[in-house]
């Protein structure tokens, strides 16, 4: 046998005797059903600070986060992205860079607001930003998470791409198999903490994350790659997630990666099309802007009430596209209780009407509907409704039956 060929059929029982028993067992010590029973919703310090953040930016972020109200809507996890890591001492434990003088001290300092932290780690020797991974310490850090208090861990792919292919020797399967054992290797290592921490995967939705992401412990899995703040990738983006709605479930979500909302590089109606659209996917939302620099208009659209009970709906399921008649698309998505959220975009480049019927959306009878950006009850749907919506912009229902 060559030697790519044993490399294989090595790889291929590891699989068979090795991980798949892990997964199977995982599955019965996944984390507590307790964990993300709704999508996550937070602020993440990536989009706005990258490699700047600091520890006194952790801080002002989760004082604005209470004074805002961002908090009281919902958003408590206060996630620390890339570039806090230090060097490991002798013993191999992790600590923090000069940007972080004390991550104990300020986990206590968020929990104090009534908020969680977050942070961020690689299966890979290296994060993305080149600083210290978790490879071969994932217990380690994982204890060393619970001994500083945090309460969610994003795990990025990043240099772990690397070891895949090199130990791979161009096997795909080896590699996709040794990319899952990546995640379950840390999975393991969280629970050994005892310590309920939300698991986020961030492998940019290579080999069908959603259809491995919750045996491996994943409790949200980033689905494409980095969001950024224009139009076209955020539509991008958001509308491509059309079909992954089966996969989706409290305790285990489809992220499209953050909110680029209040960063300035779109329009406001764009913005309400963004907020609208990962409501309707039952997205995690994680705010990625300036929060001491929010203008009435950011926070009407990060905090609309409505609009957020959609996203967080009890029912847990995620919305799907019904319609599309070129750039005009109707989506729904089944709320508890019967309810329907409907939301029609126009992804065009002027105003446009937009129709969709009861019937698309599973209803058989007449609904009462509320508008959950203008916040108006518009009366009862007989058959079908029209909304002339503008460019790039949304118009969002609430649908409830008028006989139970
Ligand atoms: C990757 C991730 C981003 C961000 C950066 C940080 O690109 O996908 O969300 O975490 O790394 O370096």
């Amino acid at each position: 046998m060559s030697i790519s060929a044993s490399r294989r059929v090595f790889w291929l029982c590891m699989i068979f005797f090795c991980i798949a028993p892990i997964l199977a067992q995982s599955n019965m010590t996944a984390a507590a059903p307790s964990t993300a029973t709704t999508p996550p919703m937070g602020w993440n310090s990536g989009n706005h600070f990258a490699e700047h953040v600091t520890d006194a930016d952790v801080r002002a972020a989760a004082d604005a986060m209470v004074s805002s109200g961002m908090r009281d809507a919902g958003y408590v996890y206060e996630n620390i992205d890339d570039t806090w890591e230090g060097q490991r001492d002798a013993q191999g434990f992790i600590h923090t860079n000069s940007k972080f003088p004390d991550m104990k001290a300020l986990a206590d300092y968020v929990h104090s607001k009534g908020l969680k932290l977050g942070i961020y780690s690689s299966p890979g020797p290296k994060t993305c930003a080149g600083y210290e991974g978790s490879y071969g310490h994932e217990a380690q850090d994982a204890q060393t998470y619970a001994q500083w208090g945090i309460d969610y861990l994003k795990y990025d792919l990043c240099s772990y791409g690397y070891i895949m292919k090199t130990q791979s020797h161009g096997d795909q399967q080896v590699a996709w198999a040794m990319m899952q054992q990546a995640y379950e290797t840390m999975h393991q290592a969280l629970l050994q903490t005892h310590r309920p921490i939300v698991f986020s995967l961030c492998q940019y939705g290579f080999n069908a994350v959603w259809k491995w992401a919750p045996n491996v412990g994943g409790n949200l899995w980033r689905t494409t790659g980095d969001i950024n703040d224009t139009w076209n990738r955020m539509a991008l983006i958001g509308f491509s997630q059309a079909g992954l709605a089966p996969y989706a479930g409290p305790g285990h979500w489809n992220d499209p990666d953050m909110l680029e909302v209040g960063n300035g590089g779109m329009t406001d109606n764009e913005y309400r099309t963004h907020m609208s659209l990962w409501a309707m996917l039952a997205a995690p939302l994680l705010a990625g802007n300036d929060l001491s620099k929010m203008t009435p208009e950011t926070k009407s659209i990060l905090m609309n009430k409505d609009v957020l009970a959609v996203d967080q709906d009890s029912l847990g399921k995620q919305g799907d596209r019904v319609s599309a008649i070129g750039p005009f698309e109707v989506w729904s998505k089944p709320l508890a209780n019967g309810e329907e959220a409907v939301a029609l975009f126009n992804r065009g480049t002027s105003y446009y009407p937009i129709s969709f019927h009861l019937k698309d959306v599973g209803f058989t009878q007449p609904v009462q509907a509320r508008d959950l950006w203008s916040h108006k009850d518009i009366g009862t749907i007989q058959d079908s409704y029209t909304a002339v919506v503008p460019r790039h912009g949304v118009v969002m229902l609430r649908l409830k039956p008028l006989k139970p």
